[in-house]
């Protein structure tokens, strides 16, 4: 009994020794550990043989086995270590990195085009001293049409397409309410510009439900129809270029009398007659006028003593005739290869 057990014992010894010598990988060495130091393992079970040897060799026996337990343990341990460390070294040894290749470039965002304008022109006026002011997008009746001299059955509310919330709030149709809320609030001398997104039940190729406007108010003792013509050939020339002609036409607005249209020469013909300008050589690109007394009074203004110049430009127009576009709903339907040109 005690010799088949050294014999056991070293047989499981030397083969596990001839094993380990040969394994190469770790996960041999992880199956050789569990076969022979496992809970069924070879060396395991003669272990537990020791104490059915018996008792005069039952110490050394069991002496020598766990001698041989720890020598094999600490083997494997060793083994696996080196293995581990000499994957990383050949891992690392293997692997290049080469510093000088280009980097991933990062998609790069822009400004949109809109915004972009709309930065322009807040520029171009601001240099001739305009404030910005602003007002909500959520208006009452009263800021949109009332106080603008647009009363309930007037025929010009027809031209605005209103989104209601309900007989008394809207969506502003127009920048033109932030004149009422300015001159409310404050006294003459004003010189602002009031930018933002205006709202009008419309969509098609050069209309959409929202879009922007810079309205202008210049409100002074003695201001004329002449500031208001030095004031917009300047941004004209400004946002168009130099030689671009303009001219002002009759037109009508409630609250401003007398009031304007403003036209630029066709930037597409040059003023000889195209499609862009249904052949007239001129497009329009914003309204104007004087304040209209009426509203004066309104505001608690005595248009005995006050007068005063307003105009309000779409943005999306100016933006359409400057890079030539034909369909405003390009700016919002958010097409990458349109929106990276600009
Ligand atoms: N509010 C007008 C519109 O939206 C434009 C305008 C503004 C006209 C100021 C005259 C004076 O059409």
């Amino acid at each position: 009994m005690e010799d088949s057990f050294q014999a056991a014992l070293q047989s499981v010894h030397e083969s596990t020794l001839t094993k380990l010598a040969q394994a190469v990988t770790e996960e041999e060495l992880n199956r050789l550990k569990i076969e022979t130091l496992g809970r069924k393992g070879k060396l395991t079970l003669l272990l537990r043989r020791v104490r059915e040897l018996p008792p005069e060799g039952r110490r050394q026996a069991g002496e020598q086995a766990n001698t041989v337990k720890q020598e094999l343990e600490a083997k494997i341990e060793e083994l696996l270590i080196h293995l581990h460390d000499e994957g990383k070294r050949q891992a690392l040894a293997q692997e290049q990195l080469d510093i000088t290749l280009p980097g991933t470039p990062l998609p790069r965002g822009r400004v949109h085009p809109i915004t972009q304008v709309m930065a322009r022109v807040v520029d171009i006026f601001t240099r001739m001293g305009f404030q910005v002011e602003e007002g909500p997008q959520v208006e009452l009746d009263y800021y949109n049409f009332e106080a603008l001299n647009i009363p309930h059955d007037h025929p010009a509310r027809d031209m605005h397409d209103t989104f209601y919330f309900s007989d008394e709030v809207l969506l502003r149709t127009h920048t033109s309410p932030v004149q009422i809320r300015v001159m409310e609030n404050r006294h003459p001398p004003i010189q602002i510009i009031a930018p933002g997104a205006v709202y009008r039940r419309d969509s098609d190729i050069s209309h959409t439900p929202m879009f922007h406007q810079v309205e202008g108010l210049m409100v002074d003792e003695g201001i004329s129809f002449a500031h208001l013509k030095g004031v917009l050939t300047f941004f004209v020339h400004e946002i168009f270029g130099q030689g671009t002609p303009l001219r002002f036409r009759p037109s009508f607005f409630p609250f401003t009398e007398p009031s304007a249209e403003v036209d630029i020469g066709c930037v597409i013909c040059k003023g000889e007659g195209c499609r862009v300008c249904k052949g007239s050589g001129w497009l329009e690109i914003l309204g104007a006028g004087m304040v209209d007394p009426e509203v004066f009074r309104i505001v608690g203004y005595d248009p005995e003593e006050i007068t005063g110049f307003a105009f309000g430009m779409g943005i999306e127009r100016i933006a359409m005739l400057k890079y030539g576009i034909n369909d405003i709903r390009l700016f919002f339907t958010n097409d990458l290869r349109f929106l990276r040109q600009f």
